[in-house]
């Protein structure tokens, strides 16, 4: 079965046509690496591009990070072969696949029926395989709801902000930072929040997109930090420099989960010591209740996740 609740704080961008990069991104601390064999691969290096990263995931040493590869989108002429080549050479290997311009529900179908063929032909688990789909474009978005029921396989649902920004037509030149121009507020609020909801009503993880100024890690907590608050699971990184920055902004702050830990044990003395007829407990000047003990298991979730 497909896990919807891998760590992905750090989801760590890796060239496939690069061996030496796929080679590096194994001991890089990221929660998830992504072999790419989209926008990151030119044309002609495609064909190698499978190859090495066939080759990367079969030799091991990822440890306990998400193996995903991104395939071309469907109005490539790539897409089968990326799917074919990887998952009949590697499928055992390899934890999700990455669609790319994903527009509609029945491009995920398609995905989800080529990799039950392969499986099948492979005596892999059917349905082992994940996907991750990639919001980069308004159809996209409109149909986002439908994207993520779309298969059991679908794991995450991604913000592709470079590919979205030229999509509507965006006026700017950079990626993630706000539009010069808009000063009413943040342009990438609604479409964050469009994703994040269509996740979390479909149970499924919501993670944001690269940020392309790999030198300004500053501007990169920044830019992390405003998905992150609003409850996204994680964030890409181009660069090794951002991964631990990701850690850190996905994962609570120490003194919030120490004190979601304290409401969670608060909340379960109080309601024990009321023989379950007390909803309401207090924590010195702070009332807590049912809400709170479910917002407090959010904060204590995600750091046990991180080994707090
Ligand atoms: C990522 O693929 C993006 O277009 O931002
Ligand atoms: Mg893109």
């Amino acid at each position: 079965m497909v896990d919807r609740q891998r760590p992905r704080r750090s989801c760590l961008a890796v060239p496939g046509s690069s061996p030496k990069m796929l080679d590096k991104a194994r001991g890089l601390p990221a929660d998830q690496v992504f072999l790419d064999l989209e926008d990151a691969c030119a044309p002609l290096a495609k064909p190698e591009a499978r190859k090495n990263i066939v080759a990367a995931l079969n030799e091991g040493g990822w440890g306990d990070k998400t193996r995903v590869v991104r395939v071309n989108d469907w109005t490539t002429e790539w897409t089968y072969r990326d799917v074919v080549e990887v998952v009949e050479g590697a499928g055992a290997n390899l934890d999700c696949l990455m669609l790319p311009k994903v527009q509609t529900a029945e491009q995920v179908h398609a995905l989800d029926m080529l990799l039950t063929q392969v499986e099948k032909t492979m005596g892999l688990e059917v349905g082992r395989i994940g996907i991750e789909a990639q919001i980069e474009n308004a159809k996209g978005l409109v149909n986002v709801d439908a994207i993520a029921a779309a298969s059991p396989r679908v794991e995450t649902i991604i913000f592709g902000p470079a590919d979205f920004m030229a999509s509507i037509n965006m006026k700017s030149l950079v990626v993630g930072e706000q539009p010069p121009g808009y000063d009413v507020g943040d342009a990438y609020h609604y479409i964050l929040m469009r994703i994040l909801m269509a996740a979390r009503a479909h149970d499924v993880q919501a993670i944001d997109g690269p940020y392309l100024q790999i030198r300004d890690v500053d501007g990169f907590r920044r830019v992390a930090g405003r998905s992150a608050a609003l409850g996204f699971d994680g964030k890409w990184c181009l660069h090794p420099g951002q991964i631990e920055v990701c850690n850190e902004v996905f994962s609570p702050r120490q003194e919030d989960y120490d004190h979601a830990e304290n409401i969670l044990d608060a909340y379960d003395w109080f309601t024990s010591e009321a023989g379950g007829k007390r909803g309401a407990a207090m924590l010195g000047d702070e009332m807590i209740d049912e809400a709170s003990r479910k917002m407090a298991l959010v904060i204590a979730g995600k750091g046990r996740a991180a080994g707090m």
